[in-house]
């Protein structure tokens, strides 16, 4: 249970501090509830547990983040005002099995001042990718998850005594705003539990060669991994499954659910939830099974920014919205079917506006680039992300 002394000791957390501080700023109370939910219970019963009791109407998000380059595109981020941000992981560079070396770039990460005034300013809540987890495309078998896991969390400031010290990853779900304009954010965690990706590509003996031989040609270039057709097979593992059914339970008008790799494209061949076709349909099986409105899927990873759309077999007309990445400049984009927009090969961030208005509320995906314009923008009715009896 966090007590007075904890909440102003200096190792609360960054989310949990820099609620205090918009809280501060807006004249408005952290829910009393809330407070006595934050590590409390078990990792199970804890989630959600952070509320606000202030109505949530611009959310920021954004991956992919180089620590050795500049990074001007904090002050676009600035300057949009999100009153929450997401990291959808890649959040620094690691890419090593030494965590003094991982540290380091973490502090890299901590001295980028656009990044230091909006972690001062805005509340925050993170998950990783593979990079901030360990290694490219790393997966369940990388040697120092745990060790990296506690980096992680000491370097976002999760307490001690949090629950989420306690799991099998660091997936965390949040819980903003009264009832009627209530958003839920779940973040996911796609990579301590995640078997093994099936490559390379069948017929493809070297990747290299055969994407030059291809990008010549002026073709699309997959990535170098196929769908891993073993039921098994998994990105969240049973015990993460198990949490999610239980946060889809939980009452909220719009879901952000926060994704590393991309949910719907389909099928660029690198890594995304269409490697793991049984995660995939199970995830729209649950959203269906728990009739769980308001879903908005948010991803990253990928280094260029796009919408998709998925409205065949599907509960409600599915989203997902893929910001990456921060820093990332992308040559040319891989194959997506269900890509609805343009692809943005620039730096980026997302941003999601919502406009409550009862039954006429709206939510409105963009991203954003480096100068501040939208770039994709597409308005979704609320009232359309719903499950009809
Ligand atoms: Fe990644």
């Amino acid at each position: 249970m966090l007590n007075a002394e904890s909440f102003t000791s200096s190792r609360r957390p960054w989310l949990y501090r820099s609620l205090v501080i918009a809280c501060a700023l807006t004249m408005t109370a952290i829910a009393p509830t809330a407070r006595a939910e934050i590590g409390a219970g078990t990792p199970e019963q804890s989630d959600p547990h952070v509320a606000l009791d202030r109505t949530l109407t611009r959310i920021g998000f954004g991956s992919c983040a180089e620590g050795g380059k500049e990074q001007p595109i904090w002050e676009a981020v600035l300057a949009a005002r999100p009153e929450l941000f997401l990291f959808l992981g890649d959040n620094v560079y690691g890419d090593t099995r030494d965590m003094a070396v991982l540290r380091a770039k973490y502090a890299e990460f901590a001295q980028q001042p656009g990044f230091a005034q909006l972690r001062a300013t805005t509340p925050i809540a993170v998950t990783w990718d593979d990079h901030d987890f360990g290694e490219d495309d790393a997966g369940g078998d990388y040697p120092q998850k745990e060790a990296s896991r506690q980096v992680f969390l000491d370097f976002w400031g999760e307490p001690a005594d949090s629950p989420r010290r306690a799991r099998d990853g660091v997936y965390a779900s949040y819980v903003f705003g009264p009832p009627g304009q209530r958003v839920q954010v779940i973040l996911l965690d796609l990579r301590y539990n995640r078997t093994p990706l099936v490559k390379p590509e069948p017929g493809v003996r070297n990747y290299r060669s055969w994407a030059r031989a291809r990008y010549k040609k002026g073709l699309e270039v997959p990535g170098p991994y196929a769908r891993n057709p073993d039921p098994k097979a998994t990105m969240l593992g049973e015990r993460q499954w198990q949490w999610l059914e239980r946060q889809l339970e939980t009452p909220a008008d719009v879901r952000l659910i926060g994704s590393s790799v991309q949910v719907l494209a389909d099928f660029p061949g690198w890594e995304g939830w269409s490697l793991f076709a049984h995660d995939q349909q199970r995830l729209i099986e649950l959203i269906r099974r728990k009739r769980a409105n308001g879903v908005v899927f948010l991803s990253g990873d990928m280094h260029y920014a796009e919408l998709s759309k998925l409205d065949v077999n599907v509960p409600y007309t599915l989203w997902d919205l893929t910001s990456s990445g921060l820093t990332e400049v992308w040559p040319a984009a891989t194959p997506n079917a269900n890509r609805v927009s343009d692809v943005i090969r620039e730096p980026n961030f997302g941003l999601i506006d919502i406009d409550w208005q009862g039954a006429e509320t709206t939510v409105t995906l963009s991203v954003v680039d480096q100068r501040g314009a939208r770039r994709i923008e597409q308005r979704l009715a609320l009232a359309d992300l719903s499950t009809r009896p």
